[in-house]
């Protein structure tokens, strides 16, 4: 029998699905993350996408079984349950309201809808504003935040760069950098640009200390901005979709004729109406995501050699300066000897491979990813960790 070789090379020998996160360029594919590394998806301990650490509501499986019997019809088309609650919840206006399967459904519709002549999206920003600008034929530009300003936008550059026609992305909070923009000259740009369209992506408002008192979404929103968001990440149901997008009656009207029938499924419509009641669950989802967030950003940042970044959200985004590591190396270290799967960010445009964005999970996983991450620094960096982990 040949003896057992040491594979040396290996660690550096980046496997072609790491390379990529996704057919999509996205993070969360545990399916080929497991099929890259001989586990079950189950097995996979997921930090790369960044989902509720609490789970979903309690009333899931009671709304959910309450709809099987639902699924023999068709789905209500223009979801008036979900749209009702969602105008109660947050004092709108029903007409400017539109359900999507997935913020990520409405994202792609927007720029066939809106009669814009230029994408620009401010980056490093989620990578699908930039690919639902491209499929929507629009040519675009790239204003660069930088992480010397900790990738906040400077307004008046923005401002002098913007035209009449111009379609403008951005996040609120950023994916992948947490940070909020600041809603009080968002709102002067957005009155002084009156011919240009702002998409506002909110998808991870909810996880910010006081979503209402940040969030655009108000009952006089400008006519020439859309505020869009994802319920997948805060109510945990990304398997599920749902998302929805708010604008001026005619912009509403405009999305819907872009999007097909029933895109939104019965289930997701009656979960989302039941969800939106839970002011429990909220409270209790931020207070808890906040804790876990600075007590996980304070383990990482004791390590040395990582930069973690201000988020305001449910991730953080890192930057490792070390000589033997990277994130693509780290990646593929995490994922072999612990299976843990992290969002390696140079395919985020502005940023590089030293870049990864970690979910903020539970007390224990986030305790687990600390362990499996000082095991591959330390020896390198030949010190020894402080203290624990985080204990929130
Ligand atoms: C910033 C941002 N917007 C939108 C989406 C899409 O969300 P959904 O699951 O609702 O399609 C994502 C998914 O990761 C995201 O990160």
């Amino acid at each position: 029998m040949q003896p057992l070789r040491q594979d040396k090379p290996k660690l550096l020998k980046v496997p072609r699905l790491l390379r990529q996160p996704a057919a999509t360029g996205h993070g969360g594919n545990r399916a080929a993350l497991a099929a890259a590394t001989g586990r079950r998806p189950e097995e996979i301990l997921d930090f790369s996408a960044s989902i509720n650490p609490l789970g979903p509501p309690a009333c899931l499986r009671m709304v959910i079984n309450r709809q099987l019997g639902e699924l023999v019809h068709y789905p209500d088309p223009a979801g008036r349950e979900l749209v009702q609650a969602l105008a109660e919840k947050h004092g709108l206006a029903p007409d400017g309201i539109v359900p999507g399967n997935g913020a990520s459904e409405l994202l792609f519709a927007l720029p066939r809808a809106l009669d814009c002549l230029r994408a620009v999206v401010l980056c490093p920003a989620y990578i699908d504003y930039e690919t639902a600008a491209r499929r929507a034929g629009l040519p675009l530009d790239f204003f660069p935040l930088v992480p010397e300003n900790d990738f906040r936008p400077e307004w008046q550059p923005l401002a002098a760069g913007l035209r009449a026609g111009d379609l403008v992305f951005l996040g609120h909070p950023n994916n992948p950098t947490g940070t909020l923009l600041d809603r009080r000259e968002l709102l002067k740009l957005v009155s002084a640009r009156p011919r240009t369209f702002f998409v506002v992506d909110e998808s991870f408002i909810e996880f910010c200390e006081d979503p209402a008192a940040v969030s655009l979404l108000t009952a006089d929103m400008p006519a020439n901005l859309v505020v869009v968001r994802s319920m997948t990440k805060f109510y945990a149901i990304p398997g599920l979709r749902l998302g929805f997008a708010v604008a001026a009656p005619a912009t509403a009207a405009a999305l819907r004729n872009q999007l097909p029938p029933w895109s939104v499924n019965t289930l997701a419509l009656g979960v989302g109406a039941a969800v939106l009641d839970d002011r429990e669950y909220d409270g209790r989802s931020r207070a808890a995501v906040r804790a876990l967030r600075e007590s996980f950003a304070a383990a990482l940042a004791d390590f040395g050699h990582v930069q973690v970044f201000p988020s305001a959200a449910n991730s953080l985004l890192l930057r490792i300066d070390h000589p033997d590591l990277d994130g693509r190396v780290l990646a593929h270290r995490l994922l072999v000897e612990a299976g843990i799967a992290i969002r390696v960010c140079d395919n985020y445009r502005g940023l590089d491979k030293k870049y990864f964005r970690v979910a903020v999970r539970t007390a224990a996983e986030n305790n687990i990813f600390c362990k499996a991450l000082a095991a591959i620094i330390l020896p390198a960096t030949g010190r020894r960790r402080r203290c624990g982990s985080p204990s929130t």
